[in-house]
């Protein structure tokens, strides 16, 4: 091993192609010295190119024979040795490695390892990759794993599991090829586009490249939020209550009706809602009606509501929801009770009351949720110079479903902004030579109607073409490694077949889509303006 490891090395420096470490390197692998954080491998397995990969944890599953050769390393990572906490960890070795290193996050409150992203973004694209479960088993709508005052799986889950699996997973992978990765990126959503930003802003000097999704950043907020948005509706079976096959049907239809030809182009998809004014009272039931296919004025009130803004007695909370995400509700806002990872938040990790009532919800609740800020878990720090600043020259794309049903995609809207409004005031005014934000018109949390493959985190769907100006990650390559800026992406559409039906422009916010006229299908037809 000590004699392979010399002869890459060697390599290397020599330029000369570095022969690609295999099996018997990967099953007689041994964790030398990893500084500050004590490791333990707890499994290895080999690869080889195109063989079954099936593999199921609590937050991701995949089952491909896709894939080239690689290598699999299991750890257990002490995150605080003083309570013996430990974090589950895996590297993804490719055997033909491209010399970069990829981190891959998590979804919801889950605890398990994102094994889709490992696979499909980081081994397949030739990067090392990590991920880890976050420093507890479970799926992604349990937050009872908070204990009460279960303090270190709450930090580990906040930031230490991810912060020490990168710092790990980088020792890992320069002992395996014998040679450090040229540079470290970074691509997840939703929890994953969190722990995205909390890299970012704490741990500036993990990765060069963060790519995020649809953050779950505001933790003291988002659960209120989503609680909130339960509470319009509920109970099931009350004037309020809205069935699935209303969001579905009879308002979604009402929706595109009144919103998608604003934008100048009807195909059903809405390239920017924040210009419709949805008026759900053209809906409004007449005397007789069958009362499926009409609203009542709780509902109209309650619609409304969830597109609204959501203060708390006077107090900002949330964006509302966006016009577009309907189809999505009943599988994402909108859930038949309210047992979720919502109010395990509020229970476990703020309150310490596992039967605090969530119909309770008031300002209180929210107001001390952000005075305790459970494990600094919010990732919402607006000054990001350390990382984007001239020490550290990182960089950041930030996409966003403008139909996102779980998380409203005005938070994204709402967080670039408080980003923009600080760096204003600082020697760093420019947002475009370090952060970007793109919208996605009509991609829900995790699908959705519009083109929604980019070769973004957690799609198997590969983009239209392997290129900067398709697949998400390469444009971050490409900006860090030659300083060239994405300004727009290109993105398709698979439909049930698994054919492309049509591609977009992703724009550059606060750039929106223009129709230039000619097939709708096609994405030369658009333009950002
Ligand atoms: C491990 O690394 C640390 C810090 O570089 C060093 O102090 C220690 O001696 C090393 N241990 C071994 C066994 O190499
Ligand atoms: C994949 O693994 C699961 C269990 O983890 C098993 O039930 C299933 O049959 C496997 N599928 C294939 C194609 O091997
Ligand atoms: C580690 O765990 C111990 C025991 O629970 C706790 O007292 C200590 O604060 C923890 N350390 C950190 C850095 O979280
Ligand atoms: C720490 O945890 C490991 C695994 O759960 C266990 O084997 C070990 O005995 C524990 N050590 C202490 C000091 O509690
Ligand atoms: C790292 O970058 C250098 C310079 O671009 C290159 O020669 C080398 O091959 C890269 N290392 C790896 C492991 O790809
Ligand atoms: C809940 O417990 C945590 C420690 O586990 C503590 O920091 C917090 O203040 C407690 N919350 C309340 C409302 O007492
Ligand atoms: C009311 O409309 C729903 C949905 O269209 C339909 O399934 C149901 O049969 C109708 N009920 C009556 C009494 O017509
Ligand atoms: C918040 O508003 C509700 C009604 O809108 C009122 O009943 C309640 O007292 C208010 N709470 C606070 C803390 O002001
Ligand atoms: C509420 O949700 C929990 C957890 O998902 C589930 O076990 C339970 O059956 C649900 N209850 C109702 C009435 O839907
Ligand atoms: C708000 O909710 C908390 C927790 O349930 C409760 O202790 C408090 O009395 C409530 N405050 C108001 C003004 O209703
Ligand atoms: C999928 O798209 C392809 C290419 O546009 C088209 O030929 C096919 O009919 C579509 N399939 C379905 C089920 O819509
Ligand atoms: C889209 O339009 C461009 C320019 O008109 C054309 O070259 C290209 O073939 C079209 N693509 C598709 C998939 O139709």
């Amino acid at each position: 091993m000590l004699l392979l490891t010399t002869l890459l090395a060697l390599g290397v420096a020599l330029g000369v192609p570095a022969a690609a470490p295999g099996e018997s390197a990967c099953l007689s692998f041994t964790v030398q010295n990893v500084t500050d954080v004590p490791v333990a491998l707890v499994g290895q397995e080999y690869y080889p190119a195109g063989a079954t990969v099936n593999i199921t944890t609590l937050y991701s599953m995949i089952n491909t024979n896709t894939l080239p050769a690689f290598c699999r390393l299991q750890f257990a990572i002490t995150t605080n040795s003083t309570a013996n906490k430990t974090a589950g960890t895996e590297v993804w070795l490719p055997d033909s490695w491209n010399g970069r290193f990829l981190g891959t996050g998590n979804g919801g409150f889950s605890g398990g390892v994102g094994v889709a992203d490992l696979g499909f973004a980081a081994v397949q694209q030739g990067f090392a990759g990590v991920g880890t479960d976050t420093g507890h088993i479970s799926a992604v709508g349990d937050g009872t794993w908070g204990g009460p005052h279960n303090d270190n799986a709450i930090i580990d889950f906040a930031y230490r599991a991810m912060h020490l699996s990168v710092v790990a997973g980088k020792q890992i992978v320069e002992q395996y090829y014998g040679t450090a990765a040229n540079k470290s990126y970074y691509m997840s959503c939703s929890t994953g586009g969190r722990e995205g930003l909390k890299e970012a802003q704490q741990f500036p000097e993990d990765f060069d490249g963060v790519v995020v999704g649809s953050p779950a950043n505001w933790m003291t907020h988002l659960p209120a939020w989503s609680i909130r948005v339960n509470l319009n509706v509920l109970p099931v079976g009350s004037p309020q209550w809205i069935t699935p096959e209303m969001w579905t049907g009879l308002i979604h239809d009402e929706v595109m009706r009144q919103c998608d030809a604003l934008d100048g182009v009807t195909d059903n998809i809405i390239n920017n809602p924040l210009i419709c004014d949805f008026r759900p009272e053209t809906l409004a039931c007449e005397a007789g009606q069958n009362t499926s296919t009409c609203l009542n004025p709780a509902q109209i009130n309650a619609i409304h509501n969830i597109f609204a803004p959501y203060y708390q007695n006077g107090t900002y909370v949330f964006e509302g929801a966006y016009p577009g995400g309907e189809e999505g509700y009943a599988y994402g806002l909108l859930t038949p009770n309210l047992s979720s990872g919502s109010v395990n938040y509020y229970q476990y990790f703020i309150l310490n009351d596992t039967t605090w009532d969530p119909t309770t919800l008031n300002l209180t609740v929210i107001d001390l949720a952000d005075k305790l800020n459970a494990a600094n878990m919010n990732a919402i720090a607006t000054d990001l110079t350390p990382f984007v600043g001239p020490e550290h020259n990182g960089k950041i794309i930030h996409y966003v479903g403008l139909a996102d049903n779980v998380i409203s995609p005005g938070n994204s809207l709402h967080y670039y902004g408080t980003v923009r409004d600080h760096m204003a005031q600082t020697s760093m005014p420019n947002m475009d030579d370090y952060y970007r934000l793109f919208t996605v018109p009509g991609m829900s949390h995790w699908g959705g109607y519009g083109a929604n493959a980019f070769g973004q985190a957690g799609f198997a769907t590969p983009p239209i073409v392997n290129d900067s100006t398709h697949n998400v990650l390469l444009a971050m390559v490409r900006w860090v490694e030659e300083g060239v800026a994405p300004d727009h992406f290109i993105a398709g559409y698979y439909n049930e077949t698994q054919e492309l039906a049509f591609s977009r422009p992703l724009c550059k916010y606060p750039q929106e889509i223009t129709y230039l006229g000619g097939d709708p299908n096609n994405a030369t037809s658009f333009a950002c303006t």
